[in-house]
């Protein structure tokens, strides 16, 4: 096999996750949703596993991190409150030739329009990023409410309903999955800048004692997490922020970089957010917030430590890290070698000829009942269906052939190398298990 690592353009992927059942445009036979994607079959097995590593990687040494789910709409207090009203803002600019609207921070204006080339522009204003709606049938202003645009603050707000119902004590921490919206004033590239978009978010609450220490084990225990679903450690580093590139509540923060083919991206920001939420909830609700400390006889107001990753953000690098292209048996050939954690299908199940499809359907099914995400691929040639298989990461093909009637035996077929074992079938359980950890 002549293999070499191929790094996909953007389009190249946005058409193969397309053709491969990933990722659609929203709304797709309407024209689409600028900024939004829906995910096809592929897609959600890819985003569960990714959730699923995610999860698994909570367990640390600090203490125990506990999950929750805030709604999706908040009233306007809250984000009052976090500063997102006020302070949510992208300066926004337009093309008063060609009308194309940008963001003023992302290009030198003076080099003119990207779009026309043109240097006529209107004032720089500030755009909220913020979809704000109307909740129930009277317009005033106390039904104003926002569709998160982070799913922190409502981690926040329900801190103390937590501490008070879960039987947990600083330090600990509360992770959410969930949907988040921003009014991007320009949706690009991708999953990487969406409108509507999906957040992991660790919010880890110490004593202010120990937050620097605590900031730090975060850093180097989510770099560990990438390493753990296979990313190119060459490709990811960690970006400490500057004081001017500070977000309005953070004390400190390190990106974690990802070498995207348009340049090295943000993938995850890490935070020490100080007291500032807390403090800023208690003042605005009238709630106190602080924790009574039974060791000092003292009340004190934690501090939070964050770890925040788009979940499409991460599906993207994935793929970008996943995709290669190479000739085998001098037919090219598209792989996704992704960490078998991540693979969609973790085993193909074929069978050599039609006639051997009754003896195959028990082995395949006995996996499936297992809970195993695999599929039976029968149609066309065996090359094809490898093919097939390794477009979308199938770590493993499993071929039941007209020797297996008499060895017993089965032909596994490894994706990556793709060489070739007979395994015994009473052995396939062990012998997939041990290699789908
Ligand atoms: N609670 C902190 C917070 O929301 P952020 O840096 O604005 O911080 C965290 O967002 C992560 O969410 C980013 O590192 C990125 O992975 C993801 N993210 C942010 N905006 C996004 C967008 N428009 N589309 C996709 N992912 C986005």
């Amino acid at each position: 096999m002549n293999a070499s690592a191929y790094a996909a353009s953007l389009e190249t992927l946005v058409a193969f996750c397309k053709r491969r059942g990933f990722v659609y445009p929203a709304a797709d036979i309407y024209g689409g949703l600028n900024g939004v994607y829906d995910f096809g079959p592929m897609g959600v097995l890819l985003k569960r596993n990714l959730r699923n590593a995610w999860l698994q990687s909570l367990k640390n040494n600090l203490g125990p991190i506990v999950e929750f789910e805030g709604s999706l709409l908040g009233p306007q207090a809250v984000w009052k409150a976090s500063g997102h009203v006020d302070g949510f803002h992208d300066p926004m600019v337009d093309c008063k030739s060609c009308k194309k609207r940008f963001r003023a921070d992302e290009f030198d204006l003076t080099a003119g329009c990207p779009a026309c080339g043109k240097n006529d522009w209107t004032d720089i204003r500030s755009f909220n990023m913020m979809f704000k709606t109307q909740v129930g049938a009277l317009e005033d202003g106390s039904s104003i409410a926002y569709l998160r645009p982070e799913t922190a603050q409502a981690i926040f707000v329900n801190f103390k309903n937590v501490l008070s119902t879960c039987r947990v004590k600083v330090p600990f921490g509360i992770a959410q999955i969930g949907k988040a919206f921003r009014n991007e004033i320009t949706p690009k590239q991708f999953l990487f800048r969406m409108r509507e978009f999906e957040q992991m978010e660790i919010e880890f609450f110490c004593k202010p004692e120990d937050a620097d220490a605590t900031f730090a084990f975060w850093v180097q225990h989510r770099l560990n997490f990438y390493k753990q679903i296979g990313i190119d450690t060459a490709k990811i580093r960690t970006h400490p922020h500057g004081k001017e590139e500070l977000a309005h509540y953070s004390t400190a923060c390190s990106d974690v970089e990802y070498q995207f083919p348009f340049g090295w991206k943000e993938l995850e920001g890490i935070a020490h957010r100080g007291s500032f939420d807390l403090t800023q909830h208690t003042t605005h609700s009238g709630k106190d917030l602080a924790v009574y400390d039974e060791e000092t006889k003292t009340s004190f107001m934690p501090v939070v430590i964050e770890s925040s990753v788009g979940l499409d953000r991460l599906f993207l690098t994935t793929l970008f890290d996943a995709y290669y292209q190479d000739i085998v048996d001098g037919e090219e050939r598209v792989v996704l070698k992704l960490h078998p954690r991540l693979a969609p299908i973790k085993a193909a199940f074929m069978s050599l000829s039609k006639k051997l499809s009754d003896n195959l359907l028990p082995l395949y099914q006995h996996f499936e009942d297992k809970g195993m995400s695999v599929t039976l691929d029968e149609s066309g040639s065996i090359g094809k269906r490898y093919r097939r298989q390794d477009e979308i990461g199938t770590p493993f093909c499993i071929t039941y052939d007209f020797e297996s009637l008499e060895d017993h035996c089965v032909t596994v077929r490894h994706r990556d190398t793709t060489k070739q074992e007979r395994i015994a079938i009473d052995k396939l359980d062990a012998y997939l298990e041990q290699r789908l950890k």
